[in-house]
């Protein structure tokens, strides 16, 4: 890992993960919509990381037009690029969107179809230069539809399927393409949210994704004990679980 491009770079979870990473020779892109935020972390990252080259490029998720250039110029700026971690995400109030067609399809746009039309032009990338690892923060919310964060959950849901098509399209060309599964941790997306001993601290999950990172995991569950959890959601009959009040 030495040309990372980080979307949703001002990310907390981003942040912790890039906190890891070592230099010299290292160089980090961190993109994102709200320059000033892009900065902020950015300086807090070169305290951490004093031997590591930062470069911050402001874009929305929503400007598809301009993910190819962000790839370009980051290459251009960077000399190349190995690893791409997508770390963006909105998490809106489920009752609020779930009654609107615009927010819903805006919740999609940003959550799921933003982050595979860049994987879609990382893949390209990778395919054609027969390595690197493209890495994207999914959610355990995505593992089976809940009435209270149904909305993020089947967005993150199409994000873990289509990164496993791609997992599956990438490994003959020695591409590495991790799902990144956290349960809840305590970041800015989730303040507000009533507590539970079941949230995680971004530190911990930080340093989980930068071992799947380095280890080139396929699949990362972050703590791991949501992995369990999840499974027993799964195997929950359907006709049980549409009358919880979950
Ligand atoms: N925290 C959790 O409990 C949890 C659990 C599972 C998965 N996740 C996922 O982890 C990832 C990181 O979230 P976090 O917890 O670290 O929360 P966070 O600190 O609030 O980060 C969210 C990031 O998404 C960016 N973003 C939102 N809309 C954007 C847009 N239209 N264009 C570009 N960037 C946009 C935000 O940047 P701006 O403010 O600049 O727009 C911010 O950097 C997300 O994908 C989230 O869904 C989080």
């Amino acid at each position: 890992m030495k040309n990372i491009l980080v979307f949703g770079g001002s990310s907390k979870l981003a942040e912790e993960t890039i906190k890891n990473v070592k230099g010299p020779n290292t160089k980090v892109m961190l993109a994102g919509s709200n320059l000033q935020k892009l900065n902020t972390v950015m300086n807090d990252l070169k305290t951490w990381n004093s031997d590591v080259e930062f470069f911050v490029y402001q874009i929305n998720a929503l400007e598809y037009d301009r993910h190819q250039q962000l790839f370009d110029e980051t290459i251009k700026i960077l000399g190349d690029l190995d690893t791409v971690l997508i770390a963006h995400g909105t998490l809106p109030d489920n009752e609020v969107v779930r009654k609107s067609q615009e927010l819903t399809i805006k919740e999609f746009n940003i959550n799921c179809l933003s982050v595979i039309s860049l994987c879609t032009i990382a893949a390209n990338y990778f395919e054609s230069k027969k390595n690197g690892t493209i890495a994207v923060i999914s959610s355990v919310a995505g593992e089976r539809g809940r009435q209270s964060n149904y909305i993020y959950g089947s967005a993150k849901a199409g994000v873990s399927a289509y990164l496993q098509g791609l997992r599956n399209r990438m490994n003959e060309f020695g591409v590495n393409v991790i799902t990144i599964k956290p349960g809840i941790v305590k970041t800015p997306m989730t303040t507000g949210m009533p507590d539970s001993p079941l949230f995680a601290k971004p530190e911990k999950v930080g340093k989980d994704i930068y071992n799947a990172l380095v280890s080139k995991k396929d699949v990362l569950y972050t703590p791991t004990y949501w992995k369990l959890i999840m499974a027993i959601i799964k195997s929950i009959p359907e006709g049980i679980f549409k009358k919880l009040k979950l």
